[in-house]
């Protein structure tokens, strides 16, 4: 029989834990991780770059995305948006500069319509690539990009505890300012997705989250196997 390929939706909050928690799980599994929330970084980055730093200025680009071709360059388990050839580094799109516009751009219809297909496409890059599934961590996967993925986790901590991991790992951000902006948005906002799992990790450590998903994981593939 062919070996199933399975593919996760991960959702939750600014500092909430999807990162290491997709990681981990693409590292155990054998799976390609895609991190949604660096495409609209790199997006929001590669904008600030033409000198289009408000939603105003957006508005009144003629076009705003002109020439901004969008690639995949795969390293390890990781799946990493390049625009025009480049992927940039983690430090040049998670900084105060990236962080005060992100939210706002990604609030814009046409912008998330610009990223729809790719982000859809990144199953096809994971198949094309025989990883075992893919995990894909953001604010609306499970709800927008793959409302059919075979798993849709939704992960949350109370603010406190988002806010103590993200200055743990040295890195000013306002997740406040953010996940109120995500979540009121009018197109695909931060929503806990219909049949969603939710994993609160205000008291859980990475690996217990990892271990609370993996068994998911493990019964869908017994399953399958059935
Ligand atoms: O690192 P953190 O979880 O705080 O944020 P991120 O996942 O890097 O995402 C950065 C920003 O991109 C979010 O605050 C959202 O505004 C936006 N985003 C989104 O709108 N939809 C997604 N699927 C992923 C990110």
């Amino acid at each position: 029989m062919k070996k199933r390929f399975i593919t996760i939706a991960v959702d939750g909050g600014a500092a909430s834990g999807k990162s290491s928690t997709s990681r981990a799980l693409a590292e155990k599994f054998g799976l390609l991780h895609v991190d949604t929330g660096a495409h609209y970084r790199t997006l929001a980055l590669s904008l600030l770059r033409r000198g289009i730093d408000s939603v105003e200025k957006f508005a009144g680009a003629e076009d705003p995305f002109a020439d901004l071709a969008l690639g995949t360059c795969v390293r390890g388990n990781e799946a990493r948006m390049s625009i025009s050839g480049s992927v940039p580094d983690d430090s040049e799109i998670r900084n105060d500069a990236v962080n005060s516009v992100v939210s706002q751009f990604a609030a814009i219809p046409q912008v998330r319509k610009f990223l729809f297909d790719y982000q859809r496409g990144q199953v096809a890059v994971a198949r094309d690539n025989n990883f075992a599934g893919l995990v894909m961590e953001g604010r609306d996967i499970g709800s927008n990009i793959l409302p059919d993925a075979d798993l849709r986790i939704f992960l949350t901590a109370d603010a406190a505890a988002r806010q103590r991991r993200r200055a743990a790992e040295g890195i000013p951000d306002s997740i406040a300012a953010r996940d109120k902006l995500d979540s009121s948005r009018k197109t695909a906002p931060l929503t806990q997705a219909a049949g969603a799992i939710v994993i609160d990790s205000t008291f859980l450590d990475l690996s217990q989250v990892v271990e609370k998903i993996s068994e998911m994981i493990r019964e869908k593939l017994a399953a399958e196997g059935e």
